[in-house]
């Protein structure tokens, strides 16, 4: 009977074993991810984003183009929607970012009956310009972000976030 029972020092060796065990693998995990993050990505694709957004439509004024990606955080791989407003400049295509630079809600086009060729932020009444620029003497202190873009058999493809560069 006594042969079948676990003794204080084997019990101690297994207990022991396990949390070992499992603290080398909270240690080793982050490594291995750390090693193979360059290929996930890589698997990512390319820098642009396609749109269904035909160019010959967009015109001098401000219209919202939604688009989608796959955002990698972490193990966990999700969809993301977002837009921006994007116009055309002679035959220069403009993107912004609808992202207000006061707390980070999202600004309208004409969206006040007193500003129509400005962008509006309901929530403390900030404004922009067409080119982003901030209307001095409301909340927002910076410029609306700006997009890369291109265009690709005719649809707008959005690139990579870049600091206004019309201002
Ligand atoms: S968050 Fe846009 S004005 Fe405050």
């Amino acid at each position: 009977m006594s042969n079948n029972r676990v003794s204080r020092r084997q019990f101690l060796n297994y207990t022991l074993t396990g949390v070992g065990g499992f603290m080398a693998a909270g240690m080793l995990m982050p490594m291995v991810r750390f090693a193979i993050d360059p290929v996930l990505q890589k698997a990512e694709g390319g820098d642009f984003i396609p749109t269904d957004k035909k160019v010959a439509e967009l015109t001098e004024v401000p219209v919202r183009v939604d688009f989608s990606f796959e955002q990698v955080d972490g193990w966990y791989t999700s969809d993301v929607t977002s837009f921006v407003w994007v116009y055309k400049e002679g035959d220069k295509l403009i993107a912004l970012s609808p992202v207000c630079k006061h707390l980070g809600c999202t600004v309208s086009w004409a969206g006040t009956p007193d500003h129509k060729d400005q962008f509006f932020c309901p929530c403390h009444a900030g404004r922009y310009k067409k080119n982003g620029e901030n209307i001095k003497g409301t909340p927002p202190l910076g410029p609306l972000d700006e997009f890369e873009t291109r265009e690709k058999d005719g649809l707008l493809q959005i690139g990579k976030t870049r600091p206004n560069t019309l201002v």
